[in-house]
Protein backbone atom coordinates (compact mmCIF):
# COMPACT_ATOMS: atom_id res chain seq x y z
CA UNK A 1 0.00 0.00 0.00
CA UNK A 2 1.51 3.63 -1.16
CA UNK A 3 1.49 6.17 2.02
CA UNK A 4 -0.79 8.95 1.55
CA UNK A 5 0.93 12.07 -0.12
CA UNK A 6 -0.30 15.05 1.70
CA UNK A 7 0.72 18.36 -0.43
CA UNK A 8 1.11 21.66 0.99
CA UNK A 9 1.72 24.93 -0.02
CA UNK A 10 5.36 26.07 0.02
CA UNK A 11 4.06 28.74 2.54
CA UNK A 12 2.19 26.84 4.79
CA UNK A 13 3.65 24.31 5.97
CA UNK A 14 2.54 24.15 9.41
CA UNK A 15 -0.96 24.87 8.89
CA UNK A 16 -3.15 23.36 11.59
CA UNK A 17 0.12 23.08 14.18
CA UNK A 18 0.18 24.16 17.60
CA UNK A 19 4.01 25.55 18.42
CA UNK A 20 4.64 26.99 22.25
CA UNK A 21 8.14 29.29 21.63
CA UNK A 22 10.41 29.74 24.62
CA UNK A 23 12.18 33.42 24.42
CA UNK A 24 9.91 34.42 21.93
CA UNK A 25 9.98 37.87 22.73
CA UNK A 26 13.57 38.69 20.88
CA UNK A 27 15.86 37.71 18.71
CA UNK A 28 16.05 33.84 17.57
CA UNK A 29 12.41 33.22 19.66
CA UNK A 30 11.22 36.13 17.84
CA UNK A 31 12.54 34.97 14.45
CA UNK A 32 10.71 31.46 14.84
CA UNK A 33 7.84 32.81 15.73
CA UNK A 34 7.27 35.20 13.27
CA UNK A 35 8.60 32.29 10.34
CA UNK A 36 5.78 29.64 11.84
CA UNK A 37 3.34 32.60 11.80
CA UNK A 38 4.00 33.08 7.85
CA UNK A 39 3.58 28.79 7.77
CA UNK A 40 0.21 28.90 9.45
CA UNK A 41 0.95 27.91 12.68
CA UNK A 42 -0.79 29.16 16.68
CA UNK A 43 1.45 30.49 18.80
CA UNK A 44 2.01 30.42 22.43
CA UNK A 45 4.93 33.23 22.70
CA UNK A 46 6.54 32.44 26.16
CA UNK A 47 9.01 35.23 27.57
CA UNK A 48 9.65 37.56 30.62
CA UNK A 49 10.11 40.53 28.57
CA UNK A 50 6.21 41.04 28.98
CA UNK A 51 6.33 44.56 26.83
CA UNK A 52 8.30 42.78 23.64
CA UNK A 53 6.21 39.74 23.74
CA UNK A 54 3.18 41.26 24.20
CA UNK A 55 3.83 43.71 21.29
CA UNK A 56 4.87 40.87 18.88
CA UNK A 57 1.66 38.76 19.88
CA UNK A 58 -0.77 41.76 19.03
CA UNK A 59 1.29 42.40 15.20
CA UNK A 60 0.59 38.82 14.63
CA UNK A 61 -2.84 39.13 15.77
CA UNK A 62 -5.27 37.21 18.57
CA UNK A 63 -6.58 34.95 16.03
CA UNK A 64 -3.34 33.68 15.58
CA UNK A 65 -1.32 34.16 19.02
CA UNK A 66 -1.07 34.57 22.54
CA UNK A 67 1.83 36.04 24.86
CA UNK A 68 1.70 34.30 28.53
CA UNK A 69 4.37 35.26 30.62
CA UNK A 70 6.72 32.21 31.40
CA UNK A 71 10.19 31.99 33.55
CA UNK A 72 11.61 28.35 32.37
CA UNK A 73 13.24 28.47 35.32
CA UNK A 74 9.91 28.11 37.22
CA UNK A 75 8.21 24.58 36.44
CA UNK A 76 4.76 26.35 37.39
CA UNK A 77 5.45 28.89 34.74
CA UNK A 78 5.76 26.05 32.00
CA UNK A 79 3.29 23.86 32.87
CA UNK A 80 0.85 27.10 32.72
CA UNK A 81 2.40 27.64 29.35
CA UNK A 82 2.36 24.56 27.90
CA UNK A 83 -1.81 24.42 29.47
CA UNK A 84 -2.54 27.52 27.69
CA UNK A 85 -1.71 25.84 24.25
CA UNK A 86 -4.44 23.35 24.83
CA UNK A 87 -7.08 24.70 26.67
CA UNK A 88 -6.75 28.18 23.35
CA UNK A 89 -6.43 25.43 20.87
CA UNK A 90 -6.65 21.96 22.25
CA UNK A 91 -2.78 20.35 21.62
CA UNK A 92 0.65 21.31 21.54
CA UNK A 93 2.18 20.24 18.24
CA UNK A 94 5.54 21.79 18.49
CA UNK A 95 7.41 22.77 21.32
CA UNK A 96 10.56 24.81 20.99
CA UNK A 97 12.95 25.40 24.14
CA UNK A 98 14.61 28.36 22.87
CA UNK A 99 15.24 30.56 25.91
CA UNK A 100 18.79 31.20 27.04
CA UNK A 101 21.35 33.27 28.22
CA UNK A 102 24.79 33.53 28.24
CA UNK A 103 25.42 34.71 32.08
CA UNK A 104 28.56 36.85 33.00
CA UNK A 105 31.20 37.30 30.46
CA UNK A 106 34.26 35.55 32.31
CA UNK A 107 35.87 32.57 30.60
CA UNK A 108 37.89 32.12 33.73
CA UNK A 109 37.36 29.52 36.27
CA UNK A 110 38.94 31.07 39.26
CA UNK A 111 36.77 34.10 38.28
CA UNK A 112 33.55 32.06 37.67
CA UNK A 113 30.46 32.46 40.72
CA UNK A 114 28.93 29.60 41.50
CA UNK A 115 26.08 31.50 41.71
CA UNK A 116 26.31 32.68 38.20
CA UNK A 117 26.96 29.54 37.04
CA UNK A 118 23.53 27.86 38.57
CA UNK A 119 21.60 30.54 37.01
CA UNK A 120 23.16 29.78 33.44
CA UNK A 121 22.20 26.48 34.05
CA UNK A 122 19.08 26.70 35.66
CA UNK A 123 17.77 28.83 32.51
CA UNK A 124 19.71 27.36 29.57
CA UNK A 125 19.28 23.70 31.09
CA UNK A 126 16.71 23.25 33.40
CA UNK A 127 14.19 25.25 31.28
CA UNK A 128 14.50 22.91 28.36
CA UNK A 129 13.96 19.84 30.76
CA UNK A 130 10.81 21.38 32.19
CA UNK A 131 9.38 22.44 28.65
CA UNK A 132 10.32 18.70 27.29
CA UNK A 133 8.76 17.22 30.13
CA UNK A 134 5.60 19.46 30.05
CA UNK A 135 5.53 19.14 26.17
CA UNK A 136 5.69 15.32 26.77
CA UNK A 137 3.18 15.24 29.34
CA UNK A 138 0.57 16.54 26.17
CA UNK A 139 2.07 15.02 23.63
CA UNK A 140 2.16 11.80 24.49
CA UNK A 141 -1.63 10.93 24.60
CA UNK A 142 -1.90 12.73 21.31
CA UNK A 143 1.08 9.57 19.93
CA UNK A 144 2.67 12.72 18.14
CA UNK A 145 4.96 15.98 18.24
CA UNK A 146 7.84 18.14 17.82
CA UNK A 147 10.50 19.32 20.64
CA UNK A 148 13.17 21.13 19.11
CA UNK A 149 15.75 23.05 21.59
CA UNK A 150 17.96 26.14 20.60
CA UNK A 151 21.37 24.55 21.73
CA UNK A 152 24.89 26.11 20.28
CA UNK A 153 28.10 25.38 18.98
CA UNK A 154 29.08 25.60 22.23
CA UNK A 155 27.68 22.20 23.30
CA UNK A 156 29.91 20.70 20.65
CA UNK A 157 33.36 22.65 21.16
CA UNK A 158 35.16 24.11 24.33
CA UNK A 159 36.07 27.84 24.93
CA UNK A 160 33.68 29.01 23.29
CA UNK A 161 31.60 30.81 26.40
CA UNK A 162 31.48 30.76 29.57
CA UNK A 163 31.48 27.72 32.02
CA UNK A 164 27.92 27.47 32.56
CA UNK A 165 26.94 28.74 28.89
CA UNK A 166 29.39 25.98 27.67
CA UNK A 167 28.13 23.34 30.21
CA UNK A 168 24.50 23.51 29.79
CA UNK A 169 24.68 23.54 26.12
CA UNK A 170 26.23 20.47 26.25
CA UNK A 171 24.11 18.70 28.47
CA UNK A 172 20.85 19.53 26.29
CA UNK A 173 22.29 17.67 23.65
CA UNK A 174 22.29 15.02 26.31
CA UNK A 175 18.74 16.02 27.26
CA UNK A 176 18.00 15.84 23.49
CA UNK A 177 18.92 12.61 22.82
CA UNK A 178 17.69 10.82 25.64
CA UNK A 179 14.54 12.57 25.45
CA UNK A 180 14.57 11.60 21.60
CA UNK A 181 15.19 7.65 22.58
CA UNK A 182 12.17 7.70 25.28
CA UNK A 183 9.43 9.60 23.09
CA UNK A 184 10.31 8.17 19.83
CA UNK A 185 8.27 5.64 21.24
CA UNK A 186 5.36 7.62 21.60
CA UNK A 187 5.53 8.89 17.78
CA UNK A 188 6.97 12.63 19.13
CA UNK A 189 10.37 13.40 17.91
CA UNK A 190 12.53 15.20 19.98
CA UNK A 191 15.95 17.46 18.19
CA UNK A 192 17.88 20.80 18.79
CA UNK A 193 19.71 22.70 16.94
CA UNK A 194 23.42 24.27 17.57
CA UNK A 195 23.78 27.68 15.67
CA UNK A 196 27.55 29.49 15.71
CA UNK A 197 27.22 33.31 15.63
CA UNK A 198 23.81 34.69 14.94
CA UNK A 199 23.13 38.79 15.13
CA UNK A 200 20.87 39.06 18.23
CA UNK A 201 20.26 41.23 21.27
CA UNK A 202 22.35 38.12 23.33
CA UNK A 203 25.25 38.63 21.27
CA UNK A 204 25.25 42.81 21.15
CA UNK A 205 25.51 41.90 25.40
CA UNK A 206 28.23 39.78 25.19
CA UNK A 207 30.35 42.86 23.02
CA UNK A 208 28.02 45.67 24.88
CA UNK A 209 27.31 47.18 21.38
CA UNK A 210 24.14 47.82 19.21
CA UNK A 211 23.41 46.17 15.94
CA UNK A 212 25.33 47.64 14.00
CA UNK A 213 28.54 47.47 16.27
CA UNK A 214 28.28 43.87 16.56
CA UNK A 215 28.32 43.62 13.10
CA UNK A 216 31.27 45.59 13.20
CA UNK A 217 33.36 43.36 15.84
CA UNK A 218 31.79 40.40 13.33
CA UNK A 219 33.96 42.42 10.33
CA UNK A 220 37.12 42.92 12.03
CA UNK A 221 36.98 39.36 13.71
CA UNK A 222 37.05 38.25 10.17
CA UNK A 223 34.10 35.70 11.24
CA UNK A 224 30.65 34.52 9.25
CA UNK A 225 27.94 35.28 11.57
CA UNK A 226 24.00 34.50 10.55
CA UNK A 227 20.78 36.49 10.83
CA UNK A 228 18.13 34.58 12.96
CA UNK A 229 16.02 33.50 9.28
CA UNK A 230 18.83 31.25 8.63
CA UNK A 231 18.24 29.37 12.12
CA UNK A 232 14.49 30.10 12.08
CA UNK A 233 14.57 28.06 8.31
CA UNK A 234 16.43 24.79 9.71
CA UNK A 235 14.22 24.88 12.95
CA UNK A 236 10.80 24.94 10.06
CA UNK A 237 12.66 21.85 8.69
CA UNK A 238 12.93 20.39 11.78
CA UNK A 239 9.43 21.20 12.99
CA UNK A 240 7.57 20.35 9.61
CA UNK A 241 6.77 16.37 8.03
CA UNK A 242 10.08 17.61 5.82
CA UNK A 243 12.28 15.79 8.88
CA UNK A 244 9.07 13.01 9.80
CA UNK A 245 12.30 10.24 10.32
CA UNK A 246 15.27 12.56 11.97
CA UNK A 247 15.48 12.31 15.75
CA UNK A 248 17.80 12.80 18.23
CA UNK A 249 19.44 14.77 15.90
CA UNK A 250 21.90 17.59 17.03
CA UNK A 251 21.88 20.10 13.99
CA UNK A 252 24.76 22.31 13.57
CA UNK A 253 24.04 25.49 11.57
CA UNK A 254 27.61 26.84 11.00
CA UNK A 255 28.64 27.37 7.78
CA UNK A 256 31.37 24.39 8.47
CA UNK A 257 32.90 26.23 11.68
CA UNK A 258 32.64 22.33 12.99
CA UNK A 259 33.96 21.00 10.05
CA UNK A 260 36.98 23.11 10.66
CA UNK A 261 37.39 22.25 14.18
CA UNK A 262 40.21 19.25 14.32
CA UNK A 263 38.89 17.25 16.81
N1 LIG B 1 22.95 34.69 19.25
C1 LIG B 1 23.82 33.72 19.05
O1 LIG B 1 24.92 33.92 18.48
C2 LIG B 1 23.47 32.32 19.49
C3 LIG B 1 24.27 31.27 19.03
C4 LIG B 1 23.97 29.97 19.42
C5 LIG B 1 22.89 29.74 20.25
N2 LIG B 1 22.12 30.76 20.70
C6 LIG B 1 20.99 30.44 21.57
O2 LIG B 1 19.81 30.95 21.02
C7 LIG B 1 18.83 31.10 22.04
C8 LIG B 1 18.15 32.46 21.90
O3 LIG B 1 19.13 33.46 22.11
P1 LIG B 1 19.18 34.81 21.28
O4 LIG B 1 20.53 34.92 20.68
O5 LIG B 1 17.99 34.92 20.43
O6 LIG B 1 19.16 35.85 22.50
P2 LIG B 1 18.08 36.94 22.94
O7 LIG B 1 18.63 37.49 24.20
O8 LIG B 1 17.76 37.85 21.83
O9 LIG B 1 16.77 36.08 23.23
C9 LIG B 1 16.63 35.26 24.36
C10 LIG B 1 15.21 35.40 24.86
O10 LIG B 1 15.07 34.51 25.98
C11 LIG B 1 14.35 35.21 26.99
N3 LIG B 1 14.67 34.64 28.30
C12 LIG B 1 15.82 34.75 29.00
N4 LIG B 1 15.69 34.12 30.18
C13 LIG B 1 14.43 33.61 30.22
C14 LIG B 1 13.70 32.86 31.17
N5 LIG B 1 14.23 32.51 32.35
N6 LIG B 1 12.44 32.49 30.87
C15 LIG B 1 11.88 32.84 29.68
N7 LIG B 1 12.52 33.55 28.74
C16 LIG B 1 13.77 33.94 29.02
C17 LIG B 1 14.81 36.65 26.87
O11 LIG B 1 13.89 37.53 27.48
C18 LIG B 1 14.90 36.82 25.36
O12 LIG B 1 13.67 37.25 24.82
C19 LIG B 1 19.58 30.91 23.37
O13 LIG B 1 19.30 29.63 23.87
C20 LIG B 1 21.03 31.05 22.97
O14 LIG B 1 21.89 30.34 23.82
C21 LIG B 1 22.38 32.06 20.33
Amino acid sequence: MTEKIILHSPQSRLEGKVSLITGAASGLGESYARLFYKHGAKLILADIQDDLGLKLSHELGSQSSSFVHCDVTEENDVENAVNTAVSLYGKLDIMINNAGILGSLTTNIVQTEKSDFERILSTNLVGVFLGTKHAARVMIPNRSGVIISTGSVAGSLGGLGPYGYTCSKHALVGLTRNAAVELGEHGIRVNCVSPFIVTTPLLNTFFNVDDEGCEKILSDMNIDWMSPENVAQAVLFLASEDSKFVNGHNLMIDGGFMALQKI
